[in-house]
């Protein structure tokens, strides 16, 4: 018999019984439905302790190397500590370090954590002004490349609270607090000869410019192809830094576009709607991993492009922003 520790409690798990049916056998309110491993409203986080891979069968890579599993298709056989997903996540104090505008009015931000925070570059977390205002941005900065520094890439919108916070009253020195990580849309390694397609408007590029960077500093060797969509030129903020990746690596492969032509900028960018542009050139998608990050409506749209050209459900990952000009 193996014992669960969940929430501060133990639980025992009878032979042929599942974690979850253990759990709810005590009345504890877990998340589940199916109970057949399809629904994957179950899924729970390894602490401590070994799970058998079926439990985790079905999950994305970027689920699984979080510890993630299917608590109704796990049977234990050994004692585990588990929780729900982000349940402990604490905030964290962080110093402003850096405070710079890039084209299109985005600010690049720059804190250094106060304590220990690991994550993976493509992952996002809760910046908060105080008690009540928090939104979430995502990690544009990599461990290995960036050290303790993280980045984020925030547009600033008329009425946002948040983001005009962000951008026009934080300096240098101030000190903010953030939560998380949180977000499976991260580069996990696996086959680094794997194709990949990297598409996001806006500041979609942040957790794009993380899953990138990361990739190529851990030598993925298929072909990288990073789409970047924009209302005109000034909105592709990190043209150069970009241009400059393409110029060391031979696997990358950058398409900026802009919805609007602006006299003076480089004829490298394309006049096209990205959308339109990815339904053109990138209809053979069998045995590519995706990623998508930007507006929820483009992300929708694209996951099913994607998968529509072969892309498999478990290979495409995403980052749906919501645009909390319109709440905030
Ligand atoms: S309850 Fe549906 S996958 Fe576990």
């Amino acid at each position: 018999m193996a014992v669960i520790r969940y929430a501060g409690r133990s639980f025992s798990v009878m032979e042929g019984e599942s974690a979850l049916e253990a759990l709810l056998a005590a009345d504890d309110e877990i998340p589940n439905h199916c109970r057949s491993g399809v629904c994957q409203s179950c899924v729970m986080q390894l602490v401590a302790g070994k799970i058998d891979p079926r439990a985790q069968k079905g999950l994305k890579d970027s689920w699984q190397a979080q510890g993630l599993f299917l608590a109704c298709q796990c049977y234990p056989d050994q004692d585990l500590e588990i929780r729900l997903p982000a349940a402990d996540r604490m905030r964290v104090g962080c110093l402003v370090t850096g405070h710079d505008k890039l084209s299109g009015g985005i600010v690049r931000l720059r804190l250094r954590p106060q304590s220990l925070f690991d994550y993976h570059p493509g992952q996002y977390v809760t910046l908060w002004r105080d008690s009540a205002l928090g939104r979430n941005y995502s990690l544009a900065s990599v461990p290995l490349l960036d050290g303790d520094e993280l980045e984020f890439h925030i547009k600033r919108f008329s009425n946002g609270r948040l983001s005009s916070w962000l951008c026009d009253c934080v300096n240098i020195g101030d000190r903010i607090e953030l939560q998380g990580p949180g977000g499976y849309c991260f580069y996990t390694g696996g086959d680094a000869g794997q194709d990949l397609l990297l598409a996001g408007t806006g500041t979609g590029l942040a957790p794009l410019y993380g899953i990138l960077r990361d990739a190529l500093q851990r030598g993925h060797t298929g072909q990288i192809h990073l789409y970047h969509g924009a209302v005109n030129a000034d909105g592709l903020y990190l043209h150069e830094a970009l241009q400059g990746l393409v110029a060391t690596h031979q696997n990358l492969h950058y398409h900026p576009c802009a919805l609007t032509k602006s006299p003076g900028r480089c004829n490298d960018i394309r006049v096209e709607d990205l959308d339109q542009l990815l339904r053109c050139e990138r209809s053979g998608l069998q045995g590519w991993k995706v990623y998508l990050c930007g507006p929820d409506e483009f992300v929708k749209k694209q996951r099913r492009h994607c998968f529509l050209a072969g892309a498999g459900l478990k290979d495409i990952y995403a980052d749906a922003f919501i645009d909390y000009s319109q709440s905030s």
